[in-house]
């Protein structure tokens, strides 16, 4: 893997390391055939995805096979061994050849230092401000852009951002313009570009907190002059009450989730419901269990996530809260590839 690696605040568990520590227990013998059949499978597979490459029609396609290959060899071969064929299909020669996607690169290289960074999520959005980086790629890195950016999970990942800004004006629709928000973990704010009730003006503030500075600096001078008031802050801070924001009618995640272990969420989603107005609701967004992209982001793009399921999400939910106070849900995106939990505070 590629190294080095390191959390910006000591609290995200934003390192591959990290994610993958929660999974290495296995049984060694079984372990060592479950490897072998995986390494030949991956062998075979990357023998005609190359060839495929090679000959050059429907590229997108063959990027498609592959990555859901990499999902069923995934799947197959169970944590341990997929653990360690990570830096086997790392070390191919196939590598450089799928690092040509601007997308994948970024991802590998970790510019920012840690993985998931807003930039990565840019390429995902579309946005001018990767253009550059994606005009520089090669041919063949653009045709297998044209595929890993329409993959399940960054078609999910552009619908969660419609999603944060339906919520953030459905908040200023009902509250009116003493609506105060909050997005942790909130990169460059891409939800706000779309947001009718900060373009007319009708958000008293929308908080934004961050642990990057480059990402504070983006939204400081994109959205200077509005409601949005970025915040150099992190996880960290929130959990020792170091940040005096105030209370909020919304705050939500997204993002941030699948990088937390199970304490921690449980602790941030506390904190947050204790930040909420009366009425107020808090959002976070997790990658599910069921996306299919997982092989190739972690293999690949070295992009590990914490995957969550309905039952995990209503763990966090309900060590969170208690149930005579809020109105808890768990609901899919459309692709089911990302999850979503609401809670609502009753009074
Ligand atoms: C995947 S991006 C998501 C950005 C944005 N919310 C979105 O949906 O496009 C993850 C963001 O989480 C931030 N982050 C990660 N760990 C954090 C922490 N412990 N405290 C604050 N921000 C954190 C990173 O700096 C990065 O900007």
């Amino acid at each position: 893997m590629a190294q080095p690696l390191f959390s910006l605040d000591g609290e995200s568990l934003i390192t591959p390391q990290s994610v993958s520590n929660n999974f290495l227990q296995a049984n060694q013998n079984n372990e060592t055939d479950l490897l072998r059949t995986a390494e030949a499978e991956f062998a075979v597979v990357i023998n005609i995805a190359m060839q495929r490459f090679s000959a050059g029609n429907d590229l997108p396609g063959a990027v498609r096979w592959l990555i859901g290959q990499l999902h069923d060899i995934r799947l197959k071969c169970g944590p341990a061994s997929w653990q360690k064929l990570i830096p086997i299909i790392q070390a191919h020669s196939s590598a450089t050849i799928m690092q040509q996607c601007p997308f994948t690169r970024w991802s590998f290289e970790k510019p920012r230092g840690y993985s998931g960074d807003a930039s990565l999520i840019d390429f995902i959005y579309g946005h001018s401000a990767v253009a550059e980086e994606v005009a520089r790629s090669t041919p063949l890195g653009l045709d297998i852009f044209e595929y890993t950016i329409n993959a399940p999970g960054p078609v999910a990942v552009r619908e969660r951002r419609d999603i944060l800004t339906r919520y953030v004006d459905d908040t200023a629709a009902r509250i009116g313009p003493d609506t105060e928000v909050l997005a942790i973990a909130a990169g460059h704010l891409r939800e706000a570009e779309a947001s009718k009730s900060l373009a007319d003006g009708r958000l008293k503030r929308w908080v934004a907190l961050d642990q990057d500075p480059q990402s504070i600096g983006s939204i400081s001078s994109q959205f200077h002059g509005t409601a949005v008031e970025p915040i150099d802050g992190s996880v960290r801070g929130l959990l020792a009450k170091k940040h005096q924001i105030g209370t909020f009618d919304l705050i939500y995640a997204a993002g941030l989730y699948d990088y937390l272990a199970d304490k921690v969420a449980i602790r941030l989603t506390q904190i947050c419901m204790e930040m909420l107005k009366p009425g107020g609701v808090f959002l976070f967004a997790n990658f599910s269990d069921e996306m299919a992209d997982d092989g190739y982001m972690e293999s690949f793009m070295n992009w590990e996530l914490l995957q969550r399921s309905q039952a995990d999400m209503w763990r966090i939910v309900n060590a969170s809260s208690s149930a005579e106070n809020v109105e808890g849900k768990v609901w899919f995106g459309a692709n089911r590839n990302i999850i979503y939990s609401t809670i609502q505070k009753l009074s």
